[in-house]
């Protein structure tokens, strides 16, 4: 069903040792993600992104709903030499509810 970004805030704790999402928020071991939903990836300024992230960047990776939920089920599948140490999330309803949630920050 349609994504729950209350639920989607809860889901977020899986991300929030590496990203913070916000009005301030600063790039930790990842790059913060406020704005992430619609916009081409690799685009945080000062964030240093992996080979493989820059890469798919250039050849005009944005990261639309689908393409963040294909990355977020399989990080490393879907981008391999991601640095991104993230295992990913499986269930298509936490996906949602967790893209419902970043979309809360445009
Ligand atoms: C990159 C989301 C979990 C570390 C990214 C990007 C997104 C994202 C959208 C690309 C951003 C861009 O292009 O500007 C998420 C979400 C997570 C999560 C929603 C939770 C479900 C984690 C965790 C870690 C992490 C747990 C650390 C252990 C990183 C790093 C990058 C990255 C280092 C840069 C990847 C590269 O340059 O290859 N993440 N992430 N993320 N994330 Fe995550």
């Amino acid at each position: 069903s349609a994504g729950d970004p209350a639920a989607g805030e809860k889901v977020f704790r899986k991300c929030q040792a590496c990203h913070a999402v916000g009005a301030d928020a600063k790039s930790k071991t990842g790059p913060a993600l406020t704005g992430v939903i619609g916009r081409p990836a690799g685009k945080v300024e000062g964030f240093s992104y992996s080979p493989a992230l820059t890469k798919e960047a250039e050849a005009g990776l944005v990261w639309t709903p689908d393409k963040i939920g294909e990355f977020l089920t399989n990080p490393k599948g879907f981008l391999p030499g991601t640095k991104m140490s993230f295992a990913g999330l499986r269930k298509d309803q936490e996906r949602a509810d967790l893209i419902a949630y970043l979309a809360t920050f445009p």
